[in-house]
């Protein structure tokens, strides 16, 4: 089976709002590699993201993974892909073993596994010291860490990633980046979201733009650079595509 994202013309309108949030978007996001979601704050990302993991109902439009429709299947979508949050969606008061045990029982894990899982999860984030921590005591580097680990725990095919380095220091962010390397060298597929263009640049295949709810751009970081005028860098890119003005 190719884990494949397929999203296609989808449309969201939020009620009240005074611009869709998504208005057409496409794109294809292919098995085994980093992608990133790229695009200036309110073009639709997470929009996009709750839609893949069937939260957020499309008004029309289509969004596949694995051939397996989003919105009416996401029993199926949800085994086999993994979200993680932009928003740090742990129970604050309870400890990090708690909230993983808790989380993967929804998933129907059996006590060893959800112990054997966490344990090398915990290690590899740099958590083993501090699993019965509670998760208010964290910091912000352990809490984006502790939030991807319970993403995890059902070993998912493919890894959506709401800006999973946001606010995190730099010793922090290398570890995740790390991370989604080694991820990706198993095989999987990430999709991601972040506003640091040099970051990206530097972990992602391939970038999709995306801005006022519509596809933009795609392609390896690389050949977005040389193909587009006088820019060196990602950010260059970014910039040229979606312009200076805020998105106020
Ligand atoms: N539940 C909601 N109700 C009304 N409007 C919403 C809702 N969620 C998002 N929006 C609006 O939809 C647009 C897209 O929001 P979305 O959160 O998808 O953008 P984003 O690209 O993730 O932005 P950011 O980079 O700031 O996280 C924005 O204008 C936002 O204000
Ligand atoms: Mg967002």
């Amino acid at each position: 089976m190719a884990y494949t994202i397929e999203i296609n013309e989808l449309r969201k309108n939020y009620a009240g709002a005074i611009a869709p949030a998504l208005n057409g978007f496409s794109c294809h996001v292919e098995q085994n590699l980093i992608v990133g979601l790229l695009g200036p704050n309110g073009a639709g990302k997470t929009t996009c993201f709750n839609i893949l993991c069937g939260m957020v109902k499309p008004d029309t439009g289509k969004a596949l993974i694995a051939g397996r429709n989003c919105t009416t299947e996401r029993v199926v979508i949800g085994s086999i892909m993994g979200m993680v949050p932009q928003q740090i969606a742990l129970f604050g008061n309870l400890t990090a073993m708690e909230n993983f045990r808790y989380i993967g029982r929804l998933y129907g894990l059996s006590d060893s596994t959800i112990t054997s899982r966490t344990g090398q999860l915990l290690e590899r984030l740099g958590l083993d010291k501090h699993a019965d921590k509670r998760i208010n005591a964290y910091s912000g580097g352990m809490k984006r860490r502790a939030n991807i680990i319970a993403s995890l725990l059902h070993e998912p095919e493919l890894l959506l990633l709401d800006e999973p380095t946001a606010g995190v220091d730099v010793q922090s962010r290398a570890m995740i980046l790390d991370f989604l390397k080694d991820y990706k060298a198993q095989g999987k597929t990430i999709l991601y979201t972040s506003h640091l263009m040099d970051e990206a640049e530097q972990i992602c295949d391939e970038v999709i733009i995306i801005d006022n709810g519509k596809f933009i751009t795609s392609g390896p970081p690389a050949k977005l650079i040389s193909e587009t005028e006088n820019c060196t860098r990602l950010e260059d890119v970014f910039l040229h595509f979606t312009g200076r003005s805020l998105r106020d």
